[in-house]
């Protein structure tokens, strides 16, 4: 199995899947795991830049899609194979055991971590195969969370844990998502940014997030709202 991880950290994940177990798998190639930083897939070859600020008006800044795009397009050359793609996000399903169980049986993923105040709705709909959550809190960024994928998934593929560590028998916020986040370019890949977000308009603006946020907790997360 092989796991790509895309992220603006990957020291931080090479520390973490270098030590202990999944080290000594990944040394014994047992599991492929392989960092990238998208900083070094920006366009902007003067300052590397890979965020901007979101269109419409708020904190924070968004990661934009491009990087990210040629990060991926990258991993696909690399490896020859079309990875399935994990965007890790406090809006996705919980991770569970089983959930686990089941991404061990995928042979190449890709987990891409965002960070500020995420990264352009565009790039999710175009790569993403689904989103994964460890949890209803927020992280900083979904470096620890992609650990966490990784170490559960790597720890059930075969030769991974000796005998002795053998997993058979173990055991085992109120409110509402947020709304799709664009920045620039205002097009790409042929996918716009919402009009209203480029209107000005700030009470529209403010409706149609809370519309959004509405519409994306009944999809995503309706056991939020019961
Ligand atoms: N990014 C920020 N918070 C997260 C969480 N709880 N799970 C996955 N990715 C995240």
């Amino acid at each position: 199995m092989r796991i790509d991880i895309a992220t603006l950290f990957p020291e931080m994940c090479e520390a973490v899947l270098s030590a202990s177990i999944i080290g000594r798998a990944r040394k014994a190639g047992k599991i492929e795991i392989c960092c990238h930083n998208i900083r070094d897939y920006s366009p902007d070859r003067r300052h590397h830049r890979v965020d901007d600020s979101p269109y419409g008006g708020g904190k924070g800044m968004v990661m934009q899609p491009e990087p990210i795009y040629r990060c991926y397009l990258d991993i696909i050359r690399q490896s020859l194979s079309l990875p399935h793609v994990i965007y890790l996000s406090p809006q996705g399903k919980v991770l569970t055991q089983k959930k686990a169980l089941a991404l061990r049986e995928i042979p190449h993923l890709l987990l891409l971590c965002g960070h500020y105040e995420g990264v352009d709705e565009r790039i999710i709909e175009k790569i993403a195969d689904e989103e994964l959550s460890i949890g209803d809190y927020v992280l900083t960024g979904g470096e620890l969370a992609a650990l966490a994928v990784t170490d559960a998934v790597a720890r059930l593929c075969d030769g991974v844990l000796s005998a002795s560590e053998c997993f058979e028998e173990e055991s085992h916020m109120n409110g509402l998502l947020e709304y799709p986040q664009y920045t620039r370019p205002e097009r790409w890949e042929g996918m716009a940014v919402p009009p209203v977000l480029l209107s000005g308009h700030h009470a529209n603006i403010s409706a149609w997030r809370q519309q959004q946020s509405l519409d994306r907790t009944r999809q995503k997360r309706p056991d939020l709202l019961e």
